[in-house]
């Protein structure tokens, strides 16, 4: 997500924090900034944009001081501007924020009766103005006080002028490390952007508040005083941006889980699901007689789940196009048609198109998006943000089960709002939704089965994936992502379709990796496999314990879910089995021939 970098010790502060935080730069952010303090003054810079235009401002504007924090922005909450860049400030206090604070709106509430006035639209100014309305001449004390009070995923990073060569940090399901100089100390979210610095390291763990001066570090937990070990860490600076994974593509397949709590995170209160980025009114809502999702790639694929979503709950008459095609057809449009983009990188320019078009005749549109502020979500007239962070292999793996999530979120608002699903059956559906994080580790457990499979399969030429019902668009997904990355034709099917085509494809050279988990279609999906079988396919069945096929070549099990949330579990072993094959090959995994991250042309 976003990147923090702190210093304390004797050397100029600022040089070291703009090079962290160059360091964290290939993930690709919006906005950044940094304080230092010198002489218990605040010295202060942000800039909306590429770090580079953080350094140009900074040549002429020298930051003095040998202790500070620094920031660099992938926006949540509020447009990527200057005024939304950390650091944040209030009084003497400024930080540094990475995360979601769930119940900012009402502290921000509480805090503008108290006289605070909000220069941003972030949930991180909330943070500093709070701990600013605790405090006494004691900022220990004042975060101590604060913590309590927010909800949500953070990790902080805060100074204070009256206390120079003090930082103070809090971590809470946001990763920070603490890096341990001589006579002077480091503290960032993520290795690389100090590794040049030290190999010396603390992983805080979750509820730490670690007081760091330039010669000591004091981590205390509820006010008591904790030690952790410290870790020397070996990885080569390029090993360090993959957190020791080989490519971005696996690390991303590993933060999946993180991912979707991020994308849920905030999205259900008090029983209630609250989009608020919506901006659908409750009658425009009412009035929805038409869907139709509209996106490229894997996020049509994404789509094409949202699909089985919107009908099964809403009821709305729901069809999904590939938006190159969709651009140009005839369309049935008016005011009741809701049209729904769905892009990781939010630039897609066929889906733009599509988009633009829609609008211009009338619809509404509401985007399922990664990126804030992006050219999508500002044609939009509201937005559904995923939380996957930055996808940097080209190869969209957390974007697309964040997306998966945000339909099934999109769909259950609806749903709600239509009365269509009442209060305990949403409850019951959210926490479904919520436990997938806790499913999708298990199955990442199983990585290195994965890599064995690979050795015995990279060879042949073709693959066929088989899917029925939502997880026939697993099957095309995993198609898509064996042949982008490992360069092997491989097709998806919905399994039903085979005897009308591709099963005369199938010999002993042909795998099939068939999709078998619980389903209303299972004993379908089984007799699709015995077909298979019956000429000498050989059969890789993603399935349940309870679905484990018997004689085929190879199994995959993975934790049983509902259905409809399956998607999101069987979709791991396609990622896995198209990275390993395409890893044992040799092949560029993170930037695979001819394709680029963001298709910004027809
Ligand atoms: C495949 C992949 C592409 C994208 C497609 C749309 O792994 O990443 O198929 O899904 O180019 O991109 P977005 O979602 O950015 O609109």
């Amino acid at each position: 997500m976003c990147g923090i970098v702190g210093y304390t010790g004797t050397r100029a502060a600022m040089p070291i924090i703009l090079e962290g935080l160059k360091r964290l730069e290939y993930r690709g952010y919006d906005s950044a900034g940094i304080t230092t303090i010198s002489n218990g003054k605040v010295n202060s810079l942000k800039a909306a944009g590429k770090l580079r235009e953080l350094e140009r401002q900074l040549a002429s504007q020298h930051l003095p001081g040998s202790c500070g924090i620094g920031h660099t922005r992938w926006a949540t909450h509020g447009k990527p501007t200057t005024e939304n860049a950390h650091p944040h400030c209030s009084g003497t206090i400024s930080l540094v924020h990475n995360g979601i604070i769930e119940n900012y709106l009402l502290l921000k509430k509480d805090l503008q009766t108290k006289g605070y006035i909000f220069q941003s639209q972030t949930d991180t100014e909330v943070i500093a103005h709070l701990i600013h309305s605790l405090y006494d001449g004691n900022i220990l004390s004042a975060v101590q006080k604060a913590i309590p009070k927010l909800h949500g995923a953070y990790s902080l990073l805060i100074t204070d002028s009256n206390q120079p060569g003090t930082l103070i940090c809090v971590k809470h399901q946001s990763p920070l490390i603490l890096g341990f100089g001589d006579g002077e100390n480091f503290i960032a979210s993520d290795i690389p952007a100090i590794l040049n610095q030290t190999r010396q390291f603390i992983f805080l763990e979750d509820s730490d508040l670690a007081v760091v001066t330039a010669q000591d570090c004091q981590i205390y937990v509820n006010g008591i005083p904790v030690e952790r070990p410290v870790k020397t860490v070996s990885w080569s600076p390029a090993a360090a941006e993959k957190d020791g994974h080989k490519h971005f593509m696996l690390k991303e397949i590993h933060e999946q889980p993180r991912a979707l709590r991020d994308t849920l995170r905030g999205k259900y209160v008090d029983g209630k699901l609250v989009l608020d980025d919506l901006q659908l009114s409750h009658q425009e809502i009412t009035d929805i007689k038409r869907i139709t999702l509209v996106a490229c790639g894997t996020s049509w694929h994404a789509a094409m789940v949202g699909k089985y979503y919107l009908e099964k709950y809403t009821s709305i008459p729901t069809e999904v196009d590939i938006a190159s095609e969709y651009r140009y057809r005839r369309k049935i449009i008016d005011s009741s048609t809701l049209v729904i983009p769905v892009s990781q990188s939010g630039e897609t320019a066929d889906t733009l198109a599509a988009l633009k078009e829609a609008k211009s005749m009338g619809a509404k549109i509401l985007c399922i998006c990664n990126v804030m502020d992006s050219s999508i979500a500002r044609e939009s007239h509201g937005v559904l943000y995923t939380s996957a962070g930055p996808e940097i292999g080209v190869a969209s793996t957390k974007a697309f089960t964040t997306q998966l999530a945000a339909l099934y979120l999109m769909t259950l608002y609806l749903a709600q709002q239509r009365q269509q699903l009442n209060s305990t059956q949403i409850a019951v559906k959210v926490s479904e939704l919520q436990a997938i994080p806790d499913a999708m580790e298990q199955v990442l457990r199983d990585s290195e089965r994965y890599a064995r499979f690979a050795e015995r399969y990279h060879n042949y030429p073709d693959f066929l994936f088989l899917g029925r019902s939502y997880n026939f668009p697993i099957a095309l997904e995993g198609a898509l992502k064996l042949k982008e990355i490992s360069y092997i034709h491989a097709e998806g099917y919905a399994a039903g379709e085979m005897k009308h085509g591709p099963i005369a494809l199938i010999d002993e050279n042909m795998p099939v990796v068939v999709i078998a988990t619980p389903s209303e279609v299972q004993d379908k999906v089984f007799a699709n496999m015995e077909e298979v079988m019956a000429r000498k396919g050989k059969v890789v069945a993603i399935a349940t314990n309870s679905t484990a096929p018997e004689a085929v070549s190879d199994t995959f099990i993975v934790p049983e879910v509902s259905d409809e949330l399956s998607p999101l579990i069987n979709v791991i072993p396609t990622q896995f089995i198209a990275y390993h094959i395409a890893d044992f090959k040799g092949c560029d995994v993170d930037q695979p021939r001819n394709l680029a991250k963001s298709v910004t042309v027809e």
